[in-house]
């Protein structure tokens, strides 16, 4: 029986409302990551209910929750505390004031105190509005027009940085000197002139171009740890590389934590990795599953907000619910030993699921750093967004998450996304997940003999 025929009986009630909500919203999803276009074939299933590391669907099935929102709820669903904080904040308070107030001190207090690039912070809404004024911050302080990016990283939806991100290949010119192509269309192709595009991991072209141009980069913008072409990890010196060539050339370095900060260290992969940025993004996390993102940088950096050189605005900053959460989060972060513990957890899934794969003959290559991973099912490393383009295999990738999902393991349907253990999960959760995974490697393992590979 096809996925489509088994799905179709495993989410009838999702396909009902599935079919309402196409009626009212485009693509019958919030988000275009919610959506076929992305993966969830032949629809999403529909939500109820979160509690921790499950979550529950519309028909009634339990899944062991390894999408966490795409990231955000690193606290698992409905943590009590944080919940209680912003149902208590909102309660006493308001929500939103349009003036500064003693909880947003608190929050920002804590941020600082928890993240080592950042003494001084400003909050926002999402992600991608954290992204945009970081970088308009890294022009107006540098009096510089050019940004520095890398092919298969995401960095939200502004035009600033809507690059390059998965393009069609035969577009994207030479890995050496890649090409910028916009990641959609309603890009400005102007912009490219303010773009330099390189292949991450690779020192000699980052090093070539910063002797070239050095001097007019404004910043250089990356993913400390890359989380949106599935995971692929700096490779030793590298980031130390990027300090090291922006200081000297006077352009800053962004480091978009949006998904790797508070997530395998409570200082984000800045203090995992020890290397210290001038500007931080952060957002997934933060909140522990509310809305807000922030941005914050050195005092010298953020001095330009400070002294009202640059207008950094937005009506929904700062609001009530989001410092509530900020606050509450914080503390929770700050339990001793947390993320060394769930590092180990996810460690040990990561450990495991190798085996499992090993012994159903698949060639994968796990990797991650725990608390959040991705699988590749191929048999030469991925050190970039070229590599995965060539040598992962999509197809097998689909199979095993397809089998998983029927099984009650929820992560992306893509392999350019990630697989999130929460600060709540536990060894139950890794072992019903295991148990699944035994069993969705071994059809892995006949579809990858129907296709072709040899064993
Ligand atoms: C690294 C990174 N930066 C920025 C963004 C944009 O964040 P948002 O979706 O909150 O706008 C994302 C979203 O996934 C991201 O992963």
């Amino acid at each position: 029986m096809t996925f489509e025929n088994r799905y179709s009986t495993w989410a009838g009630r999702s396909r009902e409302l599935f079919d309402q909500a196409t009626e009212v919203i485009p693509g019958g999803a919030g988000s275009s990551a919610r959506t076929a276009k992305f993966g969830w074939m032949p629809y999403p299933p529909f939500m109820a209910q979160g509690t921790g590391s499950r979550i529950r669907d519309v028909d009634g099935h339990e899944y062991v929750d390894y999408l966490l929102g795409l990231g955000p709820m690193i606290l698992g669903h409905r943590h009590p505390v944080v919940t209680r904080a912003v149902a208590d904040a909102i309660t006493e308070y308001g929500t939103c004031f349009g003036l500064p107030y003693e909880l947003e001190i608190e929050a920002a207090r804590k941020v600082v105190d928890a993240v080592p690039g950042v003494e001084m912070v400003r909050f926002t809404n999402s992600g991608s509005e954290a992204v945009g004024s970081a970088i308009r911050i890294a022009r107006a302080c540098t009096g510089r027009r050019l940004l520095i990016r890398f092919e298969g990283h995401y960095h939200g939806w502004q035009d600033t940085v809507y690059w390059s991100n998965h393009v069609d290949p035969a577009a994207a010119g030479p890995a050496s000197r890649p090409r910028p192509v916009p990641s959609g269309p309603g890009v400005p192709a102007e912009l490219a002139a303010t773009l330099i595009v390189l292949t991450w991991n690779d020192a000699e072209s980052f090093a070539a171009v910063m002797a070239e141009h050095g001097d007019q980069v404004a910043a250089v913008i990356t993913e400390p740890a890359v989380f949106n072409t599935g995971c692929i990890l700096p490779e030793p010196g590298y980031l130390e590389l990027l300090r090291e060539l922006t200081a000297r050339h006077g352009a800053l370095l962004i480091f978009d934590e949006v998904i790797t900060g508070f997530r395998f260290a409570r200082g984000g992969a800045q203090e995992y990795f020890g290397v210290t940025p001038d500007l931080t993004t952060m957002a997934k996390g933060l909140g522990g599953g509310f809305p807000v993102a922030a941005i914050g940088g050195s005092r010298e950096v953020m001095s330009i907000i400070a002294e009202g050189r640059y207008s950094h605005s937005g009506t929904y900053n700062a609001n009530v619910v989001a410092c509530a959460a900020v606050s509450a989060t914080m503390d929770l972060l700050a339990e001793p030993g947390l993320f060394e513990r769930q590092r180990a957890l996810g460690e040990r899934l990561m450990a495991e699921l190798r085996s499992l794969a090993g012994a159903a003959c698949l060639p994968v290559i796990i990797e991650g750093l725990g608390t959040v991973f991705q699988i590749w099912f191929s048999d030469r490393p991925i050190r970039n967004w070229r590599d995965a383009e060539r040598y992962a295999r999509e197809d097998l990738f689909t199979t095993w998450w397809q089998e998983m999902l029927l099984r009650g393991v929820l992560f992306h349907p893509s392999q350019y996304e990630n697989l999130f253990v929460s600060l709540v999960h536990t060894d139950a959760d890794v072992d019903a997940m295991l148990n699944a995974a035994a069993e969705a490697f071994a059809v892995t393992r006949s579809a990858a003999r129907l296709a072709g590979l040899p064993g």
